[in-house]
């Protein structure tokens, strides 16, 4: 079927909606046994990780398109080894298409690391990775991803870091075709995380503990009947960066980006991705 056809036929089975509150009606605890717990009458949820498992959640819902944020505080103290991920994704396979923040842990003291990439049609190596400019595991910080026909952007606490634009003009895919649900997760991911693996889990330490709440999908819910999602499409729709949020863009790449795909000159001997000739 042609792409546009799919899309106009997958709009006219959305409906615009805008939760925010409780996780009891917003998601499902996935994976881990117990390790992730809802409180406070559905406002907190909390993961852990221990030597056996870590944990994870996911949206009862698939959007395609929506601003969806969440509120997070990430594992204190030595988190050495630990992974923390909030992400958009659609079911697996070989055109498989996601959306990540994933934070990696670090000994005690020494910052976290941002990792934001993009996959599209089951293709990603579109690795940013940032230091924050807080400690992301004293205090909750606001964590979003804007999806819209045109671009994705990442944001931390309102400030644009990262820009991903539909250049299918150019023949890169943008995730347009399939619905993708909100997944979080804290895991150990000892052979990678924190620097290529040297640093070891202190399990010791365990259980790690991640804080989560004020979950927010304002979104095109796919399967749903009621109402379309036109009626939403304003806002975030719409939204692109004005002049004064690229300058914030930019100051963070400047200031904080410890790694970009598109200036790795090691990485693509067969020629840059198209998409790293446009930014
Ligand atoms: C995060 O967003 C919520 C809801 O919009 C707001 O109440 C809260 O103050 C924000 N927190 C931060 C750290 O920006
Ligand atoms: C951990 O801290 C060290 C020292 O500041 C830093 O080089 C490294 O990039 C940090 N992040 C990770 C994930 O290891």
């Amino acid at each position: 079927m042609a792409p546009l056809l799919r899309l106009l036929l997958l709009a006219s089975s959305m409906v615009a909606v805008a939760s925010a509150g409780s996780f009891y009606d917003d998601i499902l605890i996935s994976w881990g046994d117990g390790r992730g717990k809802i409180h406070d009458g559905g406002h907190l949820l909390t993961l852990s990780l221990d030597k056996y498992s870590g944990s994870g959640f996911e949206s009862k819902y698939e959007y395609l398109f929506g601003k969806i944020d969440m509120a997070i505080k990430l594992v204190l103290g030595n988190s050495a080894g630990t992974v923390t991920t909030f992400y958009l994704t659609s079911e697996d396979g070989p055109t498989h298409d996601e959306i990540d923040f994933e934070f990696l842990g670090n000994s005690s003291g020494d910052p976290y690391t941002l990792q934001t990439n993009v996959f599209t049609q089951g293709k990603g190596n579109r690795e940013m990775q940032f230091k924050l400019w807080f400690d992301p595991s004293k205090h909750f910080h606001n964590y979003s991803i804007i999806w819209n026909p045109r671009h994705i952007i990442f944001m931390v606490d309102g400030i644009p870091i990262r820009d991903f634009q539909n250049l299918e003009a150019r023949g890169v895919a943008f995730p347009n075709k399939q619905a993708l649900k909100m997944k979080s997760s804290l895991w150990a991911a000892e052979d990678w995380a924190t620097r290529g693996g040297q640093v070891k889990t202190d399990w010791s330490k365990a259980p790690f503990v991640a804080s989560f709440r004020s979950f927010n999908a304002d979104a095109c819910v796919v399967g749903s009947a009621k109402r379309r999602c036109h009626a939403a499409k304003d806002g975030w729709w719409r939204e692109e960066l004005d002049s004064e949020s690229h300058a914030k863009m930019m100051w963070v790449q400047k200031n904080h980006m410890i790694y970009n795909y598109c200036a790795d000159v090691n990485r693509f001997p067969g020629g840059w991705p198209p998409e790293c000739s446009v930014a």
